[in-house]
């Protein structure tokens, strides 16, 4: 049998996790054995007297910088997650897309690191070839809750997590269509009813209509996602 997808996660608090990896879907898979997770602390690689991770900034500035060395020493300490890909959770790194999260789920695993404070010094990066992974243009306090989100979306691709129903529909198409609304019962909640299509019983009309409604929306919300498809809208004023 070949080793479960195994993501080994660098932090400073090693307590965040599993976290809300821990339940629900991943959660379960993770007690089945179909992924594995180890948290490892940076700082057990921390070599001085207090057990320092961090320091000034060379050349100023506010906030602390993750030291190299003890950064390198953690990631050299992970012997488990040899020949996996190294990612760094930065808002400055790769966008984090559904192509790439299909990439790294259909590999062995992910070493993650975990920023903090102001960064991490450059030269760790280089020197462990680290690949700087956004999950988007926003800056969280650390990497581990952006780490948590690109973990969570590789293991719910992973074979045997999720049931055939559900990963029918991540091969359609996901990526360049946002979701068609959805309804369950009751028939009627505060006065709206489910559209009277999705209640026919016409299989080749319900997904006409799904399909017009994530077009329409990913058209209305979206048009970079769109645009991705289809090319930049017509200009229809002049020509
Ligand atoms: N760390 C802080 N902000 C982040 C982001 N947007 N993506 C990945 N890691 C981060």
């Amino acid at each position: 049998m070949t080793a479960p997808w195994r993501a080994t996660v660098l932090t400073l608090f090693p307590e965040m996790f599993p976290g809300p990896l821990g339940v629900s879907l991943a959660g379960k898979a993770l007690s089945s054995g179909l992924w594995d997770l180890e948290a490892r602390d940076i700082r057990a690689s921390a070599t001085d007297r207090h057990r320092s991770v961090d320091d000034t900034p060379a050349g100023g500035g506010p906030g602390m910088v993750l030291r190299a060395d003890v950064l390198a020493a953690a990631i050299d300490a992970a012997d488990n997650a040899v020949g996996v890909p190294r990612l760094l959770m930065s808002p400055r790194g790769r966008p984090l897309t559904q192509a790439y999260v299909r990439e790294l789920a259909a590999g062995p695993g992910a070493l993650v690191v975990c920023g903090r404070f102001e960064g991490v010094d450059q030269r760790v990066i280089e020197a462990r070839n680290l690949e700087e992974v956004s999950i988007g243009d926003y800056v969280l306090s650390g990497g581990e809750i952006a780490a948590m989100a690109l973990i969570d979306a590789c293991v719910r691709l992973l074979p045997g997590v999720m049931g055939k129903a559900e990963s029918g529909a991540e091969e359609s198409f996901s990526e360049t269509l946002l979701e068609y609304p959805q309804y369950t019962r009751p028939q009627a909640f505060e006065g709206r009813q489910i559209p009277e299509v999705l209640t026919s019983g016409d299989h080749a009309k319900v997904a006409a209509w799904r399909r017009a409604e994530a077009e329409a929306l990913t058209k209305a919300r979206r048009p970079d996602l769109w645009a991705k498809r289809h090319g930049p809208p017509k200009n229809t004023t002049d020509g």
